[in-house]
């Protein structure tokens, strides 16, 4: 299902409050690959919250499709994995073993796991154990205060994972340019059997170039590098960096149309934050800021999109 020996595999991260499922509708028709939910955690899932339910939904084009939990409990996170085993459409189970939040740290979850490489296998085993997805995946930051990328590797092969994403970073890099150690990528990628994919700071075709060639990863995933640039896999993959405006009209108009249908009404407000990306490198972009973050009616804010992205 995913192909790992494909020459450009490429996976969109799972960005909390923004890969929701308009905008991974959008990167899949630009030839992202993988798609990945944003991060649920695995108590909200237990208690079925209808809001973590929403979460979960997916495109029809989304194959694979892979849903990330979190959390630290392996009888919550059994529980998590049954309700999942019971939906349709979803190929895998991510465990994130990276995030840095405080709020996810101080219970354990997140990057807390790389404290406790024991109990983090205990709980890739425990969803190894109970789903019934094609892949079981870990998705780690190199390592809490230190890199222990290799330790970390060999924990997740070991207790069954099917492939590893890494971050290039530390939890305490948080997410610091100048921390970015693809070394450390190629390291782990070196004891390792099952597949690894890539991530940090790919923004565009040379630095996806940069960071295949040193940590020669199976596949790479693309996270902030999208925002605002849903088109970037098209970039990497065809080789091609200017983008015509009409176009880029035409991409916005898009997204927007499809968060009305996931939204309704909440869309205008929600899509205000992808607005100020993709508006990033315009002139005027300040002006068109402050208008769209004042407006509420999805019929004005079309026409703010339309005259603002005109060539
Ligand atoms: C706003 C935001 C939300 C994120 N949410 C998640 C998440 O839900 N799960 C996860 O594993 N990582 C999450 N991450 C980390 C990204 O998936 C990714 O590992 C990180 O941003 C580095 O990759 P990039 O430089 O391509 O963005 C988040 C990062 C940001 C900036």
């Amino acid at each position: 299902m995913i192909d790992f020996d494909k020459e450009d595999l490429l996976f969109l991260a799972p960005l909390a409050g923004y890969t929701d499922l308009p905008f991974r509708e959008v990167v899949k028709k630009f030839g992202a690959d993988v798609t990945v939910s944003e991060m649920i955690s695995s108590n909200a899932l237990v208690y079925n919250s209808a809001k973590t339910l929403k979460m979960l939904e997916k495109s029809s084009c989304e194959v694979p499709y892979i849903v990330q939990i979190a959390g630290n409990n392996e009888k919550i996170i059994k529980e998590a994995v049954l309700i999942l085993n019971d939906m349709p459409g979803i190929d895998g189970i991510d465990l994130n073993c990276g995030c840095p939040v405080p709020k996810v740290v101080r219970q354990g979850s997140g990057s807390a796991l790389l404290k406790d490489l024991s109990k983090m296998s205990k709980i890739i085993k425990t969803i190894k154990k109970n789903s019934n997805k094609r892949y079981t995946s870990v998705k780690a930051r190199l390592g809490f205060d230190s890199k222990i990328a290799k330790e970390i590797a060999i924990t997740c092969e070991n207790s069954g994972a099917d492939f590893l994403t890494l971050h290039a970073r530390t939890r305490s890099d948080g997410y610091k340019s100048d921390r970015i150690d693809y070394n450390e990528i190629k390291e782990a990628k070196e004891v390792l059997n099952i597949p690894l994919i890539a991530n940090g700071n790919v923004v565009n075709l040379k630095s996806y170039k940069n960071i295949k060639n040193i940590t020669k990863a199976d596949g790479v995933m693309i996270g902030r590098g999208a925002i605002g640039n849903p088109w970037i896999f098209y970039q990497i993959k065809n080789d091609i960096q200017i983008l015509k405006k009409e176009k880029i009209q035409e991409i916005v108009l898009e997204h927007f149309e499809r968060m009305l249908d996931f939204y309704g009404e909440k869309a205008t407000g929600i899509f205000r934050k992808h607005l100020h990306t993709y508006s990033k490198n315009f002139a005027d972009a300040t002006a068109f800021r402050d208008k769209v973050n004042r407006v509420e009616d999805p019929f004005v804010l079309k026409q703010y999109i339309k005259s603002f992205f005109a060539s």
